[in-house]
């Protein structure tokens, strides 16, 4: 529920909370005849605006519907709700099947602040007279949301009643074709999920809609030619509303055969049947062929890859000594060339019998040209004592 911003707002918005918790809307719908509620954006917009306009929100939030029977956790298997968009209104919409109360728990969300309204919809479905004949039309050209709101239905239902020549018509269903195994159409201009309408009468089918009975009819509509319909049943005067004839059908419930009988039931009691045999006990399995296939056949298979391995590391190593050989030829002949090298530079400086310049030798004091004693290394710390 709303929160209650601040204490100068405290009462306003508190009461529209509880105005909204409370408000409870009861209807009374005869069984077999759809019903349809919308659930206007408007009056719920209205339970949120006094904390809209403190936040100083715009009107026009989107909004969601969840709705469920109360206490339970969906609605009632005849009761469906659709909602296109946010933006949308919302409609609940079903056909009862039996009489009886149906508490169904509105909440709508609005999906910019999280505020939430709850409203209870109290549905009393009174036992009504079946209708005998029926008949399913489809609308192509429509969608659900298009077709719920009363004026189209009105609509739909005036150009059937000219079609069947009878007043005495009811809309006894709605159906959205995405429901009953249509496609989700392209999302291109023109293309439309499809909607079947189910309607029904006291009266006779007229001669218009027994023409989809006949056989002609039925084999136009299996090569898919184009139906031909005589001009004076076509009566939709809106072509959205036009309908597809050959997925119209006639439901002629007098002809029905009556139900099967329903299973005789028992006492409820199992009948006494002797002591539990336990089952023979599954016969013994040899294991020994899984166990060479998993552990002795990889085993060997390791030890031949492990002796392998040994031989190519210890057994051949000849191919490893030449390269090695190279290098040491190498190593050797440059050691060589070194020495030499050295040996002869000895010899010649050797020959020069001359003293080695002054400033070669240790402790020569270049500015007075002194020379001191070598001092005894070992008398000087290396690290000269702090302090
Ligand atoms: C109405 O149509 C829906 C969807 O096809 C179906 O599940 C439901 O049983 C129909 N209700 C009646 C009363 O025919």
């Amino acid at each position: 529920m709303a929160g209650c911003g601040s204490w100068g707002f405290f009462f306003t918005v508190c009461a529209v909370s509880l105005f909204g918790a409370n408000a409870e809307i009861k209807v009374t719908i005869p069984v077999g005849r759809i019903f349809t509620y919308e659930l206007l954006r408007e009056t719920f917009l209205n339970d949120f605006e006094p904390l809209s306009k403190l936040y100083g929100r715009s009107y026009d939030d989107p909004m969601i519907f969840k709705c469920n029977r109360q206490s339970f956790p969906d609605l009632p298997e005849w009761l469906r709700f659709t909602q296109r968009t946010p933006y949308d209104n919302g409609f609940l919409y079903g056909t009862p099947v039996s009489a009886g109360k149906t508490i169904i728990e509105i909440y709508a969300i609005n999906k910019q602040s999280y505020e939430a309204v709850r409203q209870i919809l109290v549905i009393k479905a009174t036992a009504e007279k079946m209708l005998p004949y029926q008949a399913e039309v489809f609308i192509k050209l429509r969608e659900i949301e298009k077709v719920l709101p009363p004026s189209v239905q009105d609509e739909i239902k005036q150009d059937l009643q000219k079609l069947w020549d009878t007043e005495a018509l009811e809309i006894v269903n709605i159906t959205n074709a995405l429901d009953r195994g249509g496609r989700v159409p392209l999302p291109l201009a023109g293309h439309f999920e499809g909607v079947y309408v189910k309607v029904g009468s006291q009266q006779y089918f007229s001669d218009c809609l027994l023409r989809v009975q006949t056989a002609e009819h039925q084999k136009q509509c299996k090569a898919a030619a184009k139906v031909k319909i005589p001009g004076g049943c076509n009566f939709c005067n809106i072509p959205s509303n036009c309908i597809s004839w050959c997925k119209t059908e006639l439901f002629d419930l007098t002809k029905q055969e009556p139900a099967p009988p329903p299973p005789t039931v028992g006492s409820g009691i199992l009948v006494e049947g002797g002591d539990f045999d336990p089952p023979e006990s599954p016969p013994s399995r040899d294991f020994f062929p899984d166990y060479i296939v998993t552990v002795i056949v990889p085993l060997i298979l390791a030890i031949i890859l492990c002796v392998l391995l040994a031989y190519i590391m210890f057994g051949r190593r000849e191919g490893v000594d030449k390269r090695n050989a190279r290098t040491n030829q190498i190593q050797l002949y440059h050691h060589h060339t070194i020495h030499g090298n050295t040996d002869e530079l000895r010899s010649m400086a050797g020959d020069r019998g001359a003293s080695p310049p002054l400033s070669t030798l240790p402790m020569f004091n270049s500015r007075t040209g002194d020379r001191a004693a070598p001092l005894q290394s070992d008398s000087i710390p290396l690290i000269m004592a702090q302090q």
